[in-house]
This record gives C-alpha cells, structure tokens and sequence, in this order.
C-alpha cells in the first residue's frame, strides 16, 4: 500500500510525501457507552489508512483518494466544504484544527485504506486521526492525543452529522500493539490490558449489512440517553452522564421517561457495569465470563437498545448453537458485524457453517476478518 501511495503521490506532484498512518478499531465490550459517561473497552486493529502528505505553500489542500480513484481540492475556509463525503472527513480535520489555534497550511496528500467500509470498524476514526495526527506533526502545533482525537468526534458532529462519543477516534490515536484501552469516558482516564487470549482467536463476522438512517437512529439513541439522565437528575444532582445513575434510581423515574427511553437507559447502565467485569475476569483469565458477558452485552443491544438486526441475531445465536465463548454485535449497529471471541479449535467449523447457514438464510455471504491488535495513528 505504501509504495502504491507513494508513487501516486509521486506522479501527481513530482515529489514524495511524509508517510502517516492510523488504525480501524475493534471493541471488546462497552458499547454506546462513552457519550454516556461510562466506560469502553477497544484497540486499534491491523487495518487503517496510510497517507503520503506533503505542504504545498499554497492555501489549498489538493488530495487523491486511491481506493474511491478521485481527486479533490479545497480551501480551508468553513465555505470551502467540499461535496464528497471522503474529503469531508478531511476538510472537517482541517477546520477543527484551525478552530483549536492550530496553524493548517494548504498540502498535498494521497491516501488509501484497508478497514471494511460500513462494517462497524471505523473506518472514518482511521482516516480522521491519520490526517489530525499528520498535520500536527508537519505544521508542529503541539496539540495533545486527546485533543487530536477529539478532533475527529468534532469532524463527526460539525461536519457529517453523526453526534458520536470519543471511543473510536480515542482507540484510533491511542492504540497500541497487543493491548485493548479501558477508557474512562467521563474523565479520560485510561488503562492499557496487555490482551493475548492464549487458546483464543477474534474473530469477526461481517453481514455486509449497512442500514440507511443508520446515523439519524444513532442520534435519537443518544437523545434517549440524555432524557433519562436529566429526569434522573432531578432526583439525584449528583448525575451528569447516565452511567452515574444507579440502577434503582432509573426505577425511580420509570413513569416520568417514555418506556423507550427507560429501555434504552436499563441497556447503558448494565452495560457499564458490565466493563468492569470484563476487565476483572481478563486479569484473572477468566474467558468464560468474558464471553457470557459479551452475550449478555448482545441480548441488550437487540432487545433494549434495539440497534441490532435480523442478521446480526441469527449470526449471535449461531455462535451460540456452535459453544462460541462470547459473540455480540459490535459498533454502533444497525448492521457491520460481530465480534467473537472463539476456542482456537472452534474457529474452522463456526466459521464454515456461519459462512454456509447465513449465506442460505440471506442470499449473500458474509465476510470474516480475523484482527490482530495494532498501533494506532504514528508517522510511519
Ligand atoms: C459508533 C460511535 C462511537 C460509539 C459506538 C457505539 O462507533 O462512533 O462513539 O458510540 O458507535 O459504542
């Protein structure tokens, strides 16, 4: 991939570009949990995007996407907003930067990715950090991790109207080879979990399923959260976020919140809880309750968050039907795939028949990624 962006980078401006990459992510559990306060738990996988990335002097950014084989310039004025949603993502970096105090000049930049498009990787956390990461670097701005991560969210919120939490773009700049990151969502703390699941493989399970409306449902879901938590408030001040309510206190709120939003708010509190003990049994070793736990994390997100979808239920209950340790839909839903978490020697025969059944089930089959835990954004 580096060489093919190099000599593009090449041909289109006679010269080579700085090389920058970052990582698409995976989660072990946590889900739609961070704008909610509580905490995740992911790492940057083997997949990303790599980008050649030179300043041109001029007030113009001038970028070539090798995988949509299209080129596009803009200026780094807030009405210079370019059409194609991939530059967006760009553009959006530029200006998030800039409204930091952050000097971005015009470059030149070629680019291309390997993270799935659609399949819950976040293929748009990889692309936004790599740019935020890179830029920081070659216009030196100083701005800290946290802070180019969060460049990324505001990309999402300002500029593709996706109101998303800071995981994926954390896991993205944080990531680091052979370990997942619990994220503290409220207060930023972190902690790295070497992760190395002796006699175990990640195996993920992609429906190839992508719904429309997808961002709009992941915004009404927020909008749930927050209701509940500002009813909860009123009860106990002491809550900011839903993820410091107790559960007995949401009970308490139960004929004042639509029962869609209770539904959606009993899903987030166990699900933070839920953190927790993963992150206790992975320290113990203690796979088996890594894995009840991840089912118990898919049981919510169908039935209370209800972000799942018929092909994502069937693949969760075939890897029951095949003693899988633990398997759940992963990301934000509404399709994308699931993680599970796999015996060495289970791994031919689930996948084969989850290929097979699902493939007979819904006419078209599935695709299966195996991710090893990787680095996150560096210039390369
Ligand atoms: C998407 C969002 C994240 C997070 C997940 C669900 O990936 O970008 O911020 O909310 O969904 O856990």
């Amino acid at each position: 991939m580096k060489t093919m962006i190099q000599e593009k980078f090449k041909t289109l401006f006679g010269e080579e570009g700085m090389l920058y990459a970052s990582a698409g992510r995976i989660n072990l559990i946590g889900e739609h949990t961070d704008y909610n306060g509580g905490y995740v738990f992911p790492g940057a996988i083997d997949c990303g995007i790599i980008a050649a990335i030179k300043p041109n002097g001029e007030q113009k950014v001038k970028v070539f996407s090798l995988d949509y084989d299209e080129y596009v310039e803009f200026g780094l004025n807030e009405e210079d907003k370019p059409e194609q949603q991939w530059a967006r993502y760009i553009f959006g970096v530029c200006r998030e930067t800039a409204k930091r105090g952050g000097k971005v000049e015009g470059f030149n930049a070629v680019f291309a990715g390997d993270v799935p498009l659609g399949a819950g990787l976040s293929s748009s956390a990889a692309l936004e950090s790599c740019f935020a990461f890179a830029l920081n670097d070659i216009f030196q701005n100083g701005i800290d991790k946290f802070e180019l991560a969060k460049i990324g969210q505001s990309t999402e919120h300002n500029y593709t109207g996706v109101m998303c939490g800071i995981m994926d773009q954390f896991a993205s700049v944080f990531g680091k080879k052979g370990a997942l990151i619990r994220l503290n969502c409220k207060t930023l703390e972190y902690k790295y979990f070497p992760f190395d699941p002796k006699g175990y493989k990640l195996v993920l399970i992609d429906s190839c399923v992508k719904h429309e409306l997808a961002s709009s449902a992941y915004n009404k879901r927020r909008a749930s959260c927050e209701k509940a938590a500002a009813e909860i408030k009123k009860n106990h001040p002491e809550v900011d976020f839903l993820s410091d309510a107790k559960r007995v206190w949401l009970d308490e709120v139960r004929d004042k919140i639509s029962e869609e939003d209770f539904l959606r708010a009993e899903y987030v509190i166990g699900e933070v809880q839920r953190v927790l003990d993963v992150c206790d049994a992975l320290e113990r070793g203690d796979y088996e309750t890594v894995g009840e736990m991840m089912y118990q994390t898919h049981f919510g997100l169908s039935r209370l968050y209800e972000v799942s979808c018929e092909e994502l239920d069937f693949l969760n209950k075939l890897a029951r039907k095949h003693d899988v340790t633990g398997s759940r839909v992963m990301g934000g839903g509404f399709g994308g795939c699931t993680i599970n978490l796999v015996k060495d020697e289970l791994c031919e025969a689930f996948i084969k028949d989850a290929t097979e059944q699902f493939t007979a089930r819904f006419g078209h089959a599935p695709k299966v990624y195996n991710v090893v835990i990787s680095d996150g954004a560096r210039r390369l």
